[in-house]
């Protein structure tokens, strides 16, 4: 079987002839070869140019064993289209300087058309998958409602969450209004991805563990379920909620053919809880790739262990890997996955 497979297969939970891996995040600055173009634009810049996006989202791919690529772009592009200026400080990270606070500012958010204001990703789809030529699947995404809702409520990155909170909790008819129109931005632009030919796609809800279960429960699944309802069936889809074992059978019913799990829990309990009729993708602590060659083979015996060899596992870190980590390690990582999990 051919790395281009591989992954697919494990998304709709058939046999494979060993465990496809990827890495969260892995177009990013633990490479030098995006180092060199980032040293030459901006972030913003390279993700708005298709022939760059296009290019750093095969780097890892050719460097790598790895069994798919992820469209290297951000879950923040949508808000510029939608009249919200963002901005990459360096070293702070996102920073939006007009947030979304009340209902005004929700009315006043513009609804978009994906494939013409954000065609630039759509044009570095199809130009990724004429690089790739079908050697291994490609991977589009978002960013879920909750995760982007509090970026555009909070301004930026948060610890508390206060601001989102309090409008969740005083105001819970701004906050649905907000992520109603999140959600069918965020359909059209996963459709459109679709559209441009992505064979799988992901939703990250990097920030939905700050919510207890009763909140989740009333502010976020109903929008999640609507949300990936309204995705086209014709790829598989990977749900990942960041932190967020406290919710998991919540995720699961809100939808998703694979759920991914972060690297806090065992992911033998966590596929026994959202059940084996769904795949599951996870979930090395991406700290782990700081360790010893034979600390990251034991970590990944480990969790293949816990899989029981069934079908639908996809290995990967159980979050974004970090910009210092050593590229030998990642490396060991992927090798060592395949090497392990190899079927007789
Ligand atoms: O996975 C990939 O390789 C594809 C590209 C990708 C990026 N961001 C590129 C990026 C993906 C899938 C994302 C998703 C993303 N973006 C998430 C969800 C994933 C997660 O980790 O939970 C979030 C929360 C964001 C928002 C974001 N983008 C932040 C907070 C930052 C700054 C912090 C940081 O990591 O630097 C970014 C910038 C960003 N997005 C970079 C990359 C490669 C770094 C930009 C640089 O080179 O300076």
């Amino acid at each position: 079987m051919s790395r281009s497979n591989r992954f697919i297969k494990a998304c709709r939970k058939e046999p494979v002839d060993c465990t496809p891996v990827w890495m969260m995040r892995q177009a990013g600055r633990y490479l030098p070869e995006y180092r060199e173009i980032r040293a030459k634009h901006s972030f913003l810049e390279m993700c708005k140019t298709p022939e760059l996006a296009a290019e750093i989202t095969i780097q890892p791919v050719r460097r790598f064993e790895i069994d798919a690529a992820i469209i290297f772009a951000d879950i923040l592009l949508p808000f510029d289209p939608m009249g919200i200026k963002l901005e990459f400080a360096e070293g702070e990270g996102p920073i939006i300087r007009n947030p979304v606070r009340t209902m005004t500012d929700v009315r006043n958010l513009k609804q978009i058309n994906p494939a013409a204001q954000l065609d630039y990703v759509m044009k570095a789809i199809r130009l990724a998958l004429e690089k790739l030529n079908g050697f291994v699947p490609l991977i589009g995404f978002s960013g879920a409602p909750f995760t982007l809702a509090c970026y555009l409520i909070e301004g930026g990155s948060s610890r508390s969450y206060q601001q989102a909170k309090t409008m969740m909790f005083k105001e819970p008819q701004t906050w649905h209004a907000l992520m109603e129109q999140l959600t069918a931005i965020i359909v059209g632009y996963l459709n459109a991805q679709i559209d441009a030919g992505v064979q799988v796609v992901q939703l990250f809800d990097s920030w939905v563990g700050a919510l207890g279960r009763e909140d989740y429960k009333e502010f976020v699944l109903p929008h999640q379920k609507n949300l990936i309802a309204g995705i086209e069936k014709t790829v598989p889809l990977i749900h990942f909620a960041n932190n967020a074992n406290h919710l998991l059978d919540m995720v699961t019913e809100a939808g998703g053919d694979v759920i991914g799990i972060d690297w806090r829990c065992n992911l033998g309990s966590a596929w026994k809880e959202i059940g084996y009729d769904k795949g599951i993708q996870g979930n090395l602590d991406p700290a782990s790739l700081f360790g010893t060659r034979e600390f990251i083979r034991k970590r990944v015996k480990e969790i293949l262990e816990h899989t029981g060899n069934r079908n639908g596992h996809i290995m990967n870190l159980g979050h974004g890997i970090l910009p210092q980590t050593p590229i030998e390690n990642a490396e060991e990582f992927i090798n060592t996955t395949h090497a392990l999990s190899k079927r007789t």
